[in-house]
């Protein structure tokens, strides 16, 4: 490898075993495209588009010049009481693309962030409409939410908790995830089983009075626990309890906004409006950092009141609305009209179908879930090492296949790039097969 002598024990890596990393260290030097470069030359694909954040192709020319230009113009504006343009016209265009009635843009620096930015929005909203005794708050089982306190409380997946199960917040409740093996195993795009799941959440307004429920939050097709697709007629049962019972639907778009799922947010390919959308990744095209809330004119009106002299919100980010961020995201969000992104990647969406479904003939592979440009592939974990076999997975493509994707255990994660090339996937998922051939 070249560059052998850096040091590497000073810097800790996020979500990564430090130690297996730091003992053959797979570096990325430079990406353009579809490509990622390494140190010694080799170049790499990307079957994750980066973390599901750069579906337009790595260093697109076009957010790259809008960078340079921004970073040279107006590097950083202070963000409270004063502001710049470039975030106005920022929200204006993002509420434009959002579905109907969502008309104000709240921003922040991460998907961590945007989820703890919509749950507050909801509590403050409940508070302002006169129900302050609505302060529970209503997760799901392998929902991620991100990392911050508000988010892993909601969250449902127990490592990213267990270590913190002290300081949860408190009135925290999960609805069940919809994963079921035995009766959704190998479905395509959304499962038929499990929409009376959504029911549950009739248990706990039951259980706790509706009155005490703020917000229920999920992903609409969860990224990150292994790809969930919803089951049919899932959304939409949620959003009629909550509705019935007054409680607020939060959809985090962080991984489905943005063409992920085939349109820019999951809420117009399901056909479900939520009340609050997180979005952040895709918003950039993970160039610069930046996640949002977007509410409804009625949430913002409900909280934007009161005296003029009083800050009607108290939350936000030094960095909030930065203009380097801000151009970044007008940038891509032009790019994606104008290269017609979403509708590329719906058009796309049987190609990855055929070719992610090619493995369900494997005898290592016990279930593959795919929607939109999103897809996964599960193993048969080894006798007393879940996790061993995901990880020689990703391993080896690196190493052996030039192909970047993740494991999440022993769930082999995708996330194409919304521009992909057909030829391009079909390649990658011979690829796969040769190593899970090669795994042992
Ligand atoms: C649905 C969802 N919400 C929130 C986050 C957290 O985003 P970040 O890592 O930018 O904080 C992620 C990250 O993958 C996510 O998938």
């Amino acid at each position: 490898m070249a560059n052998s002598n850096l040091a590497l024990s000073s810097y800790w890596m996020p979500f990564t075993s430090n130690r297996d990393f730091k003992a053959a260290p797979r570096m990325i030097e430079r990406a353009q495209g579809h490509y990622y470069w390494t140190e010694d030359g080799r170049q790499i694909y990307d079957g994750f588009s980066g973390l599901w954040t750069s579906g337009l192709g790595h260093c697109h020319p076009k957010i790259v010049e809008a960078v340079q230009q921004q970073v040279a113009e107006l590097d950083y504006s202070i963000a409270f009481q004063v502001s710049h343009p470039k975030v106005f016209e920022l929200a204006n265009r993002l509420t434009a693309m959002a579905p109907e009635g969502f008309e104000h843009a709240f921003f922040c620096n991460s998907g961590s962030e945007a989820a703890d930015t919509a749950l507050k929005i909801a509590l403050a909203y409940h508070r302002a409409n006169g129900e302050p005794t609505r302060t529970r708050l209503v997760g799901r089982a392998r929902g991620y939410h991100g990392v911050n306190f508000g988010g892993i409380s909601v969250g449902g997946m127990s490592p990213n908790r267990k270590a913190f199960s002290a300081c949860l917040i408190p009135g925290v409740d999960h609805l069940p995830h919809t994963f079921n093996l035995s009766q959704n195993a190998f479905s395509k795009g959304l499962p038929k089983w499990g929409a009376h799941l959504a029911d549950e959440l009739e248990n706990l307004c039951a259980l706790h009075d509706p009155g005490n429920i703020a917000a229920v939050i999920i992903e609409p097709a969860p990224g990150s626990t292994g790809i969930l697709p919803p089951p049919e007629g899932y959304l939409q049962r949620l959003r009629h309890l909550c509705t019935k019972h007054g409680i607020l639907l939060i959809f985090d778009e962080v991984i489905n906004a943005f063409g992920r799922v085939g349109a820019a947010f999951g809420a117009e390919r399901f056909g479900v409006t939520p009340d609050i959308i997180t979005v952040a990744k895709g918003l950039t095209n993970g160039v610069i950092p930046m996640g949002g809330a977007i509410v409804t004119d009625k949430i913002y009106d409900t909280i934007v009141q009161g005296p003029p002299e009083v800050v009607e919100l108290f939350h936000g980010y030094t960095y909030s609305g930065h203009p380097v961020a801000s151009a970044a995201a007008l940038a891509t969000l032009s790019i994606y009209e104008e290269e017609g992104s979403f509708a590329e990647a719906r058009a796309l969406e049987p190609v990855f179908e055929e070719a992610i479904h090619s493995l369900a003939d494997h005898p290592k592979v016990i279930d593959i879930r795919n929607i939109g440009l999103m897809g996964a592939v599960e193993l048969a974990p080894r006798d007393g090492a879940p996790g061993a076999r995901g990880l020689e997975v990703h391993k080896r493509c690196f190493w052996d296949e030039d192909l970047v994707i993740r494991n999440g255990v022993d769930i082999i994660q995708f996330s194409p790039f919304l521009n992909a090339k057909p030829d391009d996937i079909y390649a990658m998922f011979e690829k796969i097969r040769r190593v899970i051939d090669a795994v042992e």
